[in-house]
């Protein structure tokens, strides 16, 4: 059942527009009450022409997706939004989009809240080993050409981790009970926004190094054995760094380098790497 949040407690977009200070993210803000899913009316708005910044954003969704196709679960009280973007890259440099978002969102959680936000690649935010963020780019490609991707982007903040399900608790976190405390996720909104797009900028001047050393900085398991689910099966070793094109390098047991593009990390040992290796 839909139980309409008071209208005090939801998004007041007069707020975001007197908070905003970004050139192009939030140009044409679409807020919606209940959506099906903020990135797909972002893509249909996308298809339709709207220019680069628009921000499509939703109190709630009805059909959230992450990715793989997996469900996102986005109850009332989160800040469930997505960006179009009209990046002049190859499609292959898609990925960097949600490299550069998962930095703007730990900073930001860092900075606002004094947490310890982390990112763990390739899409997750996450506050005491839980997950708070997801980040899902999706784009569009025409002639060999990125025409437009969508970066979505959601963080679970005033609710409590009783509005997901059993399992969903075990692994997840929202910035209400990480604080106590409700958060004005306006404010959350606009330095977001504002985070992104400084990132996006740097990424268009091609300072990508810049966005990589932040997220060194922000990243938790690098150095760590860890073991990711990819498409190409399971690897396991040693997460040495990220290279430029955002894919994670992982050292294996017999020392050889791997790359690995898109998966998901299901486990993280925090095991050193063997000394004798590194002398
Ligand atoms: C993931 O962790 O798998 C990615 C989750 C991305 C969720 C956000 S919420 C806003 C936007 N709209 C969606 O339907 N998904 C993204």
């Amino acid at each position: 059942m839909f139980e309409a949040l008071p209208k005090a407690m939801r998004i007041q977009l007069s707020k975001v527009r007197e908070s905003l200070r970004t050139r192009i993210l939030g140009r044409a803000i679409l807020y919606f009450r209940e959506l099906p899913s903020t990135n797909e009316i972002a893509k249909e708005l996308a298809v339709g022409g709207i220019g680069e910044g628009a921000v499509v954003v939703a109190e709630t969704q009805t059909v959230g997706r992450g990715r793989f196709k997996r469900e996102w679960a986005s109850p009332e009280g989160g800040l469930w939004f997505s960006v179009v973007l009209r990046p002049k890259v190859q499609p292959k440099q898609a990925p960097k989009l949600t490299l550069l978002a998962s930095v703007a969102v730990a900073k930001t959680i860092n900075r606002l809240y004094g947490l310890r936000a982390e990112i763990k690649w390739p899409n997750d935010v996450l506050v005491n080993q839980k997950k708070v963020c997801g980040i899902l780019t999706e784009g569009q490609t025409r002639d060999g050409t990125l025409n437009f991707a969508i970066l979505g982007i959601g963080i679970n903040a005033n609710f409590n981790i009783e509005a997901f399900s059993p399992p969903l608790r075990e692994t997840a976190t929202t910035l209400k009970e990480e604080l106590g405390r409700d958060i004005e996720r306006e404010i959350l909104f606009c330095r977001l926004l504002g985070e992104v797009e400084s990132y996006y900028e740097l990424l268009q001047r091609g300072k990508l190094e810049a966005i990589l050393n932040d997220w060194r900085r922000l990243t938790g398991f690098l150095g760590s054995y860890v073991v990711i689910q990819s498409d190409g099966g399971k690897v396991e070793g040693w997460a040495v760094d990220l290279d430029n094109d955002g894919a994670l390098i992982v050292k294996l047991k017999d020392e050889a380098l791997v790359r690995v593009t898109s998966g998901d990390i299901v486990k993280i040992i925090h095991r050193e790497y063997p000394r004798h290796v590194d002398e």
